[in-house]
């Protein structure tokens, strides 16, 4: 399994009171497949995801990535395992604004040794249509193309593991779906297991399987008819 949780269990303080935000989430999700995560606001779906990217740590429970156990690990461990397993999109963009487009694409690269990150990053900045917009800072960009270049940091590194928050959550439906249409390219190219959390039915339906978070639950759990199309053509 790629993604692998059993047992998971989140439970806050909030006011004095213990808050249960999700509650015994036990999933395998295979290599390449492509997982919708929906369910009502607050019903815990940015919170799984973040226990997924190893961003937080369950109160109990385990969670794989990749063959690997995570809920033990000291942070800079889990930081090591993140920048070469996970890449991360999330709702409002989260580009650093003190870096252009370029810089925020290559830090990865460069955290992760590669000499030719800046190339790297030139290239994935043309894949998402950007070349031109190379040396722009974050404030200078539109929604759309600060999302696209938040594509281009998730994908740098090749991760096995591709994670999107409600990727066009922010985006108008023309710019959404463009958004969509790379994120299902580059997860076509390199196989990258994709897990997005979705309000958009029509989104979700075109992913191989759908998951329903209620109360912090596992609602539903069930295969589109996308699983059994062999078809390259999904959008
Ligand atoms: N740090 C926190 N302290 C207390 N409660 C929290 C904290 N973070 C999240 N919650 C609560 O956990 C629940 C789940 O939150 P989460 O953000 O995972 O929901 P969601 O399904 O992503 O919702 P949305 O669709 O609105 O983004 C919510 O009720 C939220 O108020
Ligand atoms: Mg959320």
């Amino acid at each position: 399994m790629m993604i692998a949780t059993q047992h998971v269990t989140m439970r806050l303080e909030a006011g004095g009171e213990t808050v249960t935000i999700l509650d015994d989430i036990t999933l395998d999700i295979p290599e390449k497949q492509t997982v919708a995560i929906v369910g009502p606001s607050g019903s815990g779906k940015s919170t799984l995801l973040g226990l997924i990217a190893g961003l937080d740590r369950p109160t109990s429970g385990t969670i794989w990535l990749n063959g690997r156990e995570i809920t033990q690990l000291n942070e800079k461990t889990m930081a090591r395992l993140r920048l070469a397993n996970v890449g991360y999109i999330f709702q409002s963009f989260h580009l650093i604004p003190t870096l252009t487009a370029l810089e925020n694409v290559s830090i990865p690269l460069e955290l992760a040794g590669d000499r030719h990150a800046r190339q790297r990053a030139i290239e994935l900045l043309e894949a998402v249509g950007l070349r031109h917009r190379v040396s722009h800072y974050p404030v200078q960009l539109s929604g759309g193309e600060q999302q696209r270049v938040a594509v281009a940091r998730a994908f740098a590194c090749r991760p096995p593991i591709l994670l999107a928050d409600e990727p066009t959550g922010n985006l108008d439906s023309h710019t959404g779906q463009h958004v969509i249409q790379l994120i299902m390219a580059l997860h076509r190219d390199a196989g990258t297991t994709l897990v997005l959390v979705t309000h958009d039915q029509q989104l979700a339906a075109s992913m191989e399987r759908v998951i329903t978070l209620r109360d912090g639950r596992i609602g539903s759990d069930h295969l589109t008819a996308l699983s059994y199309d062999e078809s390259d053509d999904r959008l």
